[in-house]
């Protein structure tokens, strides 16, 4: 059979696609805006025709409702992220959370200690030749493809075709369900005071020529937005948002100094607007390679002028930074944040940086304000960023410098970009856990 007659007798709706779905399997989205929301809905859909199917994903956009507690019996979530939808389930005790370092999935997947019965993914139209893109999502999303027993793609044509690894042959998947839909958009806070302050912070410690990694979340992008002045930067990044695009329009972004990859953006996957994927797509300045590329400190460590820029949620006087928990609250994961702070140190040219950003404070629903620099972690809060790979900490009252620093010397100089309101108490805090004066 050609190409063609394959995907014509492999056609289905999505009902059908999921009756492949079987008791006891492991099913696996593909990553973020990847998910394929047509056969996740259908799976949801068909509950009761399952016993005991566990879901796993990293980051998702989506409904979560197979984490719901109606579905017990039928699904079991075990993500390896904590998103907005999921949260909940991990929170009252009927989802699991696995810790994992994001460029290690794949190779979980390959050991088989992530093994996979299904994965379900989005592609885009096959081309000529009868490839599929998987667009916004190379990361773990390729892999799980090579290794799961069925494959299961809806094939929509709003998916873009973006470069890199990211091909799959009609003949790798078992199952098509043609949709046409929007991608899901993540659209980012306005940038307010505190985060152009920031991001001004942050920018003073960018050379022209760095190659830059973005975390996820508001600051990342404001640090962008801070950037217009400078010459030449480079992106070697697990994820990208709509800022890189400004950036890359108004040339500041040209990719010409990178070391490795030297005239193109490297990612794992997208998170942004159609602005962001209308960018991507067929563009030859742009390639997604899996995260065990993109994220292994190994090849950051190649990246010439590496600064690695990341947010968090709070973080001690000893400079450990809590970047996925609230106290015993699973809330993200630990994504890429580890693998890059720690490429970064090993940069071979030696320039590497890992910053940490965050506003000093946190507002309340309730108007109260909480400061993130803390004396000690919230209890049952898990360290993200240890104190021994710890780099640059910024607030918008300055940057505090952690490495080969003593802890006291660590706490002073975090206490002096705490929040004002914060500092005397904090400085009370200090000669009380180091019986030391400030
Ligand atoms: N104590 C209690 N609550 C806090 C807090 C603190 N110290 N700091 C923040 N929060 C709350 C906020 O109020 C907010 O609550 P809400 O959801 O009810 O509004 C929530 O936590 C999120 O804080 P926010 O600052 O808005 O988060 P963000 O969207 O900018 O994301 C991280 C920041 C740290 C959560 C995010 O970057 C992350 O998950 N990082 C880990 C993974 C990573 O870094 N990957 C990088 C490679 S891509």
């Amino acid at each position: 059979m050609n190409w063609k007659e394959i995907y014509e007798s492999r056609k289905c709706t999505a009902d059908e696609a999921v009756q492949r779905i079987k008791n006891g399997d492991r099913v696996v989205f593909a990553h973020c805006v990847a998910e394929p929301t047509i056969l996740v809905d259908a799976m949801v859909a068909n509950a009761e025709n399952y016993e005991d199917v566990t879901i796993s994903h990293m980051v998702t956009l989506g409904k979560g409702q197979y984490t719901k507690p109606e579905y017990k019996g039928h699904f079991k979530f075990e993500g390896w992220f904590s998103s907005a939808s999921t949260r909940g389930s991990i929170a009252e005790g009927h989802g699991q959370f696995v810790p994992v370092y994001f460029h290690e999935v794949p190779n979980y997947i390959r050991k088989g200690i992530f093994p996979i019965d299904v994965v379900m993914v989005a592609v885009s139209a096959p081309d000529r030749n009868g490839f599929c893109s998987v667009g916004v999502s190379c990361d773990y999303t390729m892999q799980a493809i090579k290794s799961a027993k069925i494959v299961l793609a809806e094939v929509n044509d709003q998916v873009p075709v973006v470069y890199g690894e990211t091909f799959v042959h009609i003949s790798e998947i078992d199952a098509f369900v043609e949709t046409s839909h929007p991608l899901p958009e993540m659209v980012l806070p306005n940038i307010c005071d505190v985060e152009t302050k920031i991001g001004k912070y942050c920018a003073s410690l960018i050379e022209d020529g760095s190659t830059l990694q973005l975390g996820i979340g508001a600051i990342p992008d404001a640090v962008l937005s801070q950037l217009k002045d400078k010459k030449h930067l480079g992106i070697h990044s697990e994820m990208i948002s709509d800022g890189v695009v400004d950036l890359y329009e108004a040339g500041v972004i040209d990719c010409s100094q990178k070391s490795i990859d030297k005239g193109k953006m490297i990612v794992t996957f997208l998170m942004g607007t159609k602005k962001l994927y209308d960018f991507a797509a067929n563009n030859p300045m742009l390639e997604m390679r899996p995260v065990d590329y993109v994220n292994s400190p190994v090849v950051v460590s190649q990246c010439s002028k590496m600064v690695c820029i990341n947010a968090c949620l709070q973080v001690d006087f000893m400079g450990q930074v809590v970047s996925d928990s609230i106290g015993t609250k699973q809330f993200s994961g630990v994504g890429g944040q580890v693998d890059f702070v720690r490429g970064a140190a090993m940069s071979l040219d030696g320039k590497g940086k890992a910053i940490i950003a965050m506003p000093s404070i946190v507002k309340k629903k309730d108007g109260t304000m909480i400061s993130k620099i803390v004396p000690f972690i919230d209890h049952g809060a898990a360290v993200t960023t240890n104190r021994h790979d710890v780099d640059y900490i910024v607030t918008e009252y300055g940057i505090a410098e952690m490495k080969g620093r003593s802890l006291q010397d660590r706490a002073r100089a975090l206490i002096n970009i705490a929040h004002p309101e914060f500092r005397d108490e904090l400085k009370e805090e200090f000669e009380k856990r180091f019986n030391a004066q400030f």
